[in-house]
């Protein structure tokens, strides 16, 4: 992967990894058809076209077998979409923080609410991605969830309700209220974490409502993913930062 050029202050000086933190959009690609394979290539194209024209990083999160491909090709910041709670080993099966950083990825996406995992499992899962200088998102899905994931310090937390996700009206619009108290629980645990909304996100004002609650940043999916136009959509989300 080559040098980035966004603007902004970093997250971390792990060697390589150029994540800022100022303003983050995550686009998780699940594995939506219109996500995988080529198809993901026109996503990544997409947000690298709108992270230069815009200076916001714009990350992707593929699936897994896509992780390398995307990283080698375009200049954008790869997440994994989950890594399992092991060390390397004698496990089948499973995916490590190890080989998703090996395949190119600067952080990884835990506890997805299509993904959900043990809190011993977060814990060692955040640990491992941390000793491997990878990112950490963990998803979230109320303000008593998001308390307990602060405590063990991933880069961001991302709160999500559950039943918005996928749908057409955003977290920003439905709930803002789970933004706010999601935002002050993590800070009263761990003032260092940041937060991401997410569920629905589809649109400038989305966005620009979340980070107005104190987010930095949005994680989504559907509405870049499923777009016919990716780069419209792109533009569209930066165009109130
Ligand atoms: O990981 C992002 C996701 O769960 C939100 O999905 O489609 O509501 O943007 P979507």
């Amino acid at each position: 992967m080559g040098t980035h050029l966004f603007k902004t202050e970093r997250v971390t000086s792990f060697p390589g990894n150029e994540i800022v933190k100022e303003i983050l959009i995550l686009i998780n690609c699940k594995v939506y058809r219109e996500g995988v394979g080529r198809r993901a290539d026109v996503i990544a194209q997409a947000a690298r076209q709108v992270a230069e024209e815009s200076g916001v990083t714009i990350a992707i999160a593929p699936t897994f077998t896509d992780i390398h491909r995307i990283s080698r090709h375009f200049d954008i910041p790869v997440y994994a979409q989950h890594i399992d709670a092991v060390m390397p080993g004698a496990f089948t099966g499973h995916v490590t923080a190890e080989v998703v950083k090996f395949a190119g990825a600067v952080g990884t996406l835990l506890n997805h609410s299509e993904r959900r995992m043990t809190l011993a499992d977060i814990e060692v899962a955040v640990r491992a991605a941390k000793e491997h200088q990878l990112n950490t998102v963990v998803c979230t899905n109320n303000d008593a969830t998001t308390a307990a994931a602060a405590v063990f310090s991933p880069t961001y937390l991302a709160v999500e309700p559950p039943e918005l996700i996928g749908g057409k009206i955003s977290v920003s619009e439905a709930d803002p209220g789970i933004i706010e108290r999601s935002l002050a629980a993590a800070k009263r645990v761990n003032p260092s974490v940041e937060v991401l909304a997410g569920a629905g996100i589809h649109s400038g004002t989305c966005v620009r409502t979340a980070l107005d609650l104190g987010t930095r940043g949005v994680l989504l999916a559907s509405s870049v993913v499923k777009a016919d136009d990716p780069v419209r959509v792109l533009q569209d989300l930066v165009s109130k930062l």
